[in-house]
């Protein structure tokens, strides 16, 4: 069964000039195990993507399911609540809070989700150790490098054991070395724990990395020839 099948999607964004298709019939599966990149160049839709996938927006038309429930027709607060449990998003821009240690941001969306103390501490830990960055948990994101921000970014995505996490851009913000270590962690993770991955990105060097390529044009989603599955 797919983690999340999207049906025909569309997203037009009404402005007073014009009307834009940031999405244009999109059918796209994400399985389980999957580690999935999609190419596209600025203003292609990516963004706009993972955030219809994700539930945080709704389509224009098509259908959206997340472990066969229907959720393109759910209320907000409902879409928020199964978002909660089954998906990590990793944003474009880190969206860390600044006042809150690495730690305390990892553990954020587990008080959200009213997770008892000592286990969202279990919790935090095991994560922290997994992103390699148990040394930095009380230092504030200001008091980070960017691949360090990006880690805490991972580990907080990460921390509700979700079945999928989709990363918007991850090595945009990241000198190429970098980049490829943090796309290796990905890799690692999805490998050792079974989380699927989705990276939407402009930098083509990632595709090694992937298990199946697709690429974003103009909000219309193509398979790469020579995907591995
Ligand atoms: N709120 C909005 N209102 C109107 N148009 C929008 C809105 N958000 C995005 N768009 C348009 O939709 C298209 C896709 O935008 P999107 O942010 O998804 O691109 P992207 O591929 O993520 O770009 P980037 O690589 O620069 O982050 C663009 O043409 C953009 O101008
Ligand atoms: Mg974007």
């Amino acid at each position: 069964m797919a983690i999340i099948k999207a049906i025909a999607l569309e997203k037009a964004y009404h402005t007073e000039a014009e009307q834009v298709y940031a999405l244009r019939d999109v059918n796209f599966e994400i399985n389980p195990g999957d580690f999935s990149i999609i190419n596209g160049p600025s203003g292609s839709g990516k963004t706009t993507l993972l955030n219809i996938l994700s539930g945080i927006d709704r389509p224009s038309k098509g259908e959206l399911y997340l472990d066969d429930l229907p959720i393109g027709q759910f209320s907000d607060s409902a879409r928020t609540e199964i978002r909660r449990d089954k998906i990590g998003l990793i944003f474009q821009s880190f969206e860390l809070l600044p006042v809150l240690t690495a730690a305390e941001n990892i553990e954020y969306p587990l008080l959200l989700q009213n997770i008892r103390p000592s286990e969202r501490r279990e919790r935090v830990a095991a994560v922290l150790e997994q992103v390699e960055l148990t040394q930095y948990a009380k230092r504030f994101p200001a008091q980070l490098s960017g691949g360090q921000k990006q880690r805490v970014a991972i580990a907080r995505a990460l921390v509700t054991k979700p079945a999928v996490v989709l990363s918007d851009e991850p090595t945009a913000n990241l000198d190429s070395e970098t980049g490829i270590r943090i796309v290796k962690l990905m890799l690692e993770l999805n490998q050792k724990h079974g989380v699927a991955f989705v990276i939407v990105t402009h930098d083509l060097s990632l595709n090694q990395y992937a298990k199946r390529i697709f690429q974003i044009k103009d909000g219309v989603i193509t398979a790469k020839e020579g995907n591995r599955c």
